[in-house]
């Protein structure tokens, strides 16, 4: 099992002479085959601690360790190569590549994370996220919810180990919100994954296996 760990994160931006702690030691571990949902107000620091443990940014102290590796000090190279094979993304936007369709949107994060096409696996993840009748369509052509489900089925698509979503039904209604995150918890559970949601729609959270609060860069729950 893939475990992945958190420990002691501190995040310190400094604008011009001044120095804001953002995130003030902050301990995690996420469990594989669940959602956990990172929670609190607007600026206590979830997307800056969903960005350091995805390593997108760097932290100023502390631990990421995935898989016995502590990716706050291993070097660039090796984090891309993580990044791009044992991890996924999904954010507020669904930021699809204009001028590729659904399945070339696919089979290009395959080619970034070194794996096989397999039009097969292809077929299947399109018929999970309810897309196939969609698999030639741009991503001009499909409605909101189609396109974040898109966007999850390019997250998931080369088996990562741990899955972050910064906030991915915030920009759809209610029901669609439901059915993404429907989607979201299976994949979670069928895959294995660990995945770290953050969230602040109260609703989202009966799809979470576990919620930790987050207050003025500390974790209180
Ligand atoms: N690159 C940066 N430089 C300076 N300050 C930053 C930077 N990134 C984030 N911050 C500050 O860190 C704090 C936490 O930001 P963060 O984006 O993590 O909050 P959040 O909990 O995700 O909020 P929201 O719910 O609004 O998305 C905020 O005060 C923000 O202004
Ligand atoms: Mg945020």
């Amino acid at each position: 099992m893939r475990t992945f760990q958190l420990t002691n994160i501190r995040k310190t931006f400094r604008n011009g002479d001044v120095e804001e702690e953002v995130l003030k030691g902050v301990d995690l571990s996420i469990n594989p085959g669940q959602v956990t949902a990172l929670i609190g107000a607007s600026g206590s620091g979830k997307s800056t601690l969903l960005t350091i443990a995805a390593g997108l940014q760097s932290t100023s102290q502390g631990e990421i360790v995935f898989h016995g590796q502590n990716l706050a000090t291993c070097k660039e190279e090796e984090l891309r190569k993580i990044r791009a094979e044992a991890f996924g993304f999904i954010f507020q936007s669904s930021h699809l590549v204009p001028f590729l369709t659904v399945e070339e949107q696919l089979s290009m994060m395959l080619d970034v994370a070194g794996k096989h096409k397999d039009e097969t696996s292809i077929s299947s993840i399109l018929d999970q996220v309810g897309l196939s009748h969609r698999r030639k369509a741009y991503p001009a052509s499909l409605s909101g919810g189609e396109k974040q489900r898109a966007a999850i089925a390019r997250a998931v698509i080369h088996q990562p180990s741990v899955l972050f979503a910064d906030e991915p039904t915030a920009s759809l209604d209610s029901k669609k919100s439901q059915e993404v995150m429907g989607l979201l918890k299976d994949m979670t559970r069928n895959l294995g994954m660990a995945t770290l949601l953050v969230t602040h729609e109260e609703d989202m959270l009966t799809f979470a296996d576990r919620v930790v609060r987050m207050e003025d860069g500390k974790i209180v729950v």
